[in-house]
């Protein structure tokens, strides 16, 4: 939530700063803003809207030349989206200028303090406060770097810093909190950002800061401290993924390109995983074989399109490990007395590594001696920071703000977690993980064949711009495909969209089903249990009742075809891996229904990519 940019160097101030905040715009993107320093003078552009906005104000009226600068896009937490919210924000004498992201959460007091002070605030923001107090120490005479100490050892809450000082015009000085920020490292410059998307066409080498610490960077180079001035360590990392990542590629949305790339993302979560022996390894995975033998218990954590892929691992890891499984939002989590020792395992998923509620809720956890193991897509980031373990999925840079490869990598990464667990802990699938790895290894051609037939769900969702509400019906691991379904539908096209199992129709969601409803149903493959029929009747009661039903279900099944309106076909797989291809053709859909309604399907309304607020 909110892009932060960040750069000292020979390059153009604002150029560089708008050209990080474009590539950080999937954070926010309520209204964007730049301050740079040029010849001692402090010059501030902010505007409500999209970045585009600021951009021809900018267009119309470049800044004067500079060399130090820092920049915002934002997701509105305090007061409207407006200029005069627009960061940055500067203090009264307009000195220093300040960017945020975060919540102060003692706001109101320090509030207080600073207009009993008579300073006048002109936003509604908790930012501006901060910009005040910040220069309130500069102008005391001490310099940034320790104004920006004293004034977070006053804060509480999250809070991603940076801030300039007209009076210290080659530096730049940040600060962070349960907020993330990363360092780029150039040659001659460098860089800030919310993530490392900011200044990947300038360098890879990067930075990862630890919580509750200050970075100061200057053309020479960058120093870390604590909140208290005292050296502190920060890890060095290369990011091995290039600018062509970060674009769309001929794609009309990020979203479209990032699903098209789902076969080749499952593909890179996969390699290297089976040793010669046909062991299943994970390197990253720090967890000694004894504290796995000795887990009890797994409780998943996360929240969203996260915590649908935690939904679908229970189904796998309870069966193949004998290991129960509870799955919670961290929402939740974070705010019970859970039942957790040292030998219950909670799995954090999380694509951004940021998501305030898991990584409170890992700490939650931890505090009560759970072992904690990240699963996620951005190195660097907090969540796994944490953790006793990780393992990082393949995804690569995902920028549409609705989660699509970031989901399928997900579950990849959970199912290896489940077959590793059954591994060390020697169950019966124990023996089986050859036969499962090969089937997996199947899945990015199996994925390829659906978005074959892409044409044939995009003319679909062009049938329905003038649906109002549509129902997604699953059953075992189809039910999280159709909350996922359901939850891409209403984020994208602003659609109401629910997803039921397919058993709970008759407790309640069947009064809904009216003439003409669209019913979109993930009919598990035919398999030695129920589940098929099962399936079918639920598909036949709602056809009944007037649904148009619109099927997914794998090539072959003919039983389905008399109940089908629409029939969607899906390759072959097993039950416990068809996610990883049901859940393609509802991600198409969601994508082009939104694009024919005009929506930016890379930002849709009201949302940001990484939720790092409560
Ligand atoms: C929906 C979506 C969100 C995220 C959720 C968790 O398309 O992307 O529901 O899945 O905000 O985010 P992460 O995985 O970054 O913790």
């Amino acid at each position: 939530m909110c892009g932060i940019v960040g750069y000292v160097g020979p390059r153009s101030a604002q150029d560089t700063v708008i050209d990080g905040l474009r590539r950080l715009e999937y954070r926010g993107y309520d209204s964007a803003g730049v301050a740079v320093v040029s010849d001692g003078r402090l010059l501030v552009e902010k505007r409500a809207g999209k970045l585009a906005n600021l951009e021809k104000v900018l267009d119309d009226a470049p800044l004067p030349t500079a060399h130090t600068g820092i920049g915002h896009t934002r997701w509105a937490t305090h007061g409207p989206p407006n200029d005069v919210n627009a960061h940055p924000h500067t203090g009264g004498a307009r000195r220093v200028a300040l960017v945020h992201n975060g919540i102060i959460e003692n706001f109101v007091e320090l509030r207080e303090r600073i207009e009993a002070d008579d300073h006048v605030l002109l936003s509604d923001t908790d930012t501006e406060i901060v910009a005040h107090l910040v220069e309130l120490q500069v102008q005391s005479g001490v310099d940034l770097t320790t104004a920006m100490q004293r004034v977070c050892q006053q804060l509480d809450g999250a809070f991603t810093l940076v801030a300039v000082d007209s009076e210290e015009p080659d530096k730049v000085v940040a600060a962070r909190c349960n907020s993330p920020l990363v360092v780029g490292l150039g040659e001659g410059e460098n860089f800030l950002g919310s993530d490392v998307a900011a200044f990947i066409e300038f360098t890879r080498e990067a930075l990862e800061l630890g919580q509750d610490q200050i970075v100061v960077i200057t053309r020479e180079g960058v120093e870390v401290m604590d909140f208290w001035g005292r050296p502190a360590d920060a890890k060095q990392f290369h990011v091995d993924w290039d600018l062509s990542a970060a674009e769309k590629d001929g794609h009309d949305w990020f979203m479209r390109k990032e699903i098209f790339e789902q076969p080749r993302a499952v593909a890179d979560s996969l390699i290297g995983r089976r040793t010669a022996r046909g062991q299943l390894q994970l390197d990253e995975m720090r967890l000694a074989d004894e504290e796995i033998r000795e887990l009890d218990k797994i409780i998943i954590i996360a929240c969203g399109t996260s915590f649908y892929a935690g939904m679908v691992a229970k189904y796998a890891i309870e069966h193949w490990t004998r290991t129960p499984v509870e799955v919670e939002l961290a929402s939740e989590f974070r705010y019970r007395d859970p039942i957790v020792d040292n030998t219950t395992l909670v799995v954090a998923i999380s694509q951004s590594g940021e998501t305030a509620d898991t990584l409170q809720a890992i700490r939650h956890a931890r505090e009560q001696r759970a072992k904690v193991l990240a699963i996620c897509n951005t190195n660097g980031s907090s969540i796994p920071r944490e953790s006793d373990a990780v393992i990082y999925t393949h995804a690569g840079p995902e920028i549409g703000v609705a989660s699509t490869k970031g989901f399928l990598t997900q579950l990849v990464a959970c199912y290896l977690l489940a077959l590793y667990i059954a591994q060390v802990k020697g169950t019966r699938f124990g023996d089986e993980i050859d036969e499962i790895m090969e089937q997996l290894e199947e899945i990015p051609a199996h994925i390829d064949t659906v978005l074959a037939d892409a044409d044939q769900v995009y003319e679909l969702a062009r049938e329905h711009v003038s649906t109002s509400s549509v129902l997604f019906l699953g059953r075992h691991a189809g039910y999280p495909v159709a909350l996922e379904g359901a939850l891409k539908l209403k984020e994208l096209a602003y659609i109401h969209a629910e997803g039921f199992a397919a058993g709970e129709l008759k407790h309640g969601p069947i009064a809904l089903i009216d003439e003409g409803l669209p019913v979109l149903c993930v009919v598990p493959p035919k398999g030695r249990d129920q589940l098929h029929g099962k399936m079918l009747s639920g598909i036949q009661e709602v056809r009944a009742r007037g649904a148009r039903t619109i099927c997914l279900a794998e090539e072959g099944d003919t039983s389905i075809e008399p109940y089908a309106d629409v029939l969607l076909r899906l390759p072959k797989v097993p039950v416990l891996l068809q996610p990883l291809v049901a859940i393609i053709p509802l991600q198409l859909f969601a994508c082009e229904l939104a694009t024919a309604l005009g929506h930016d399907v890379d930002q849709p309304r009201n949302l940001a990519k990484s939720v790092t607020v409560e």
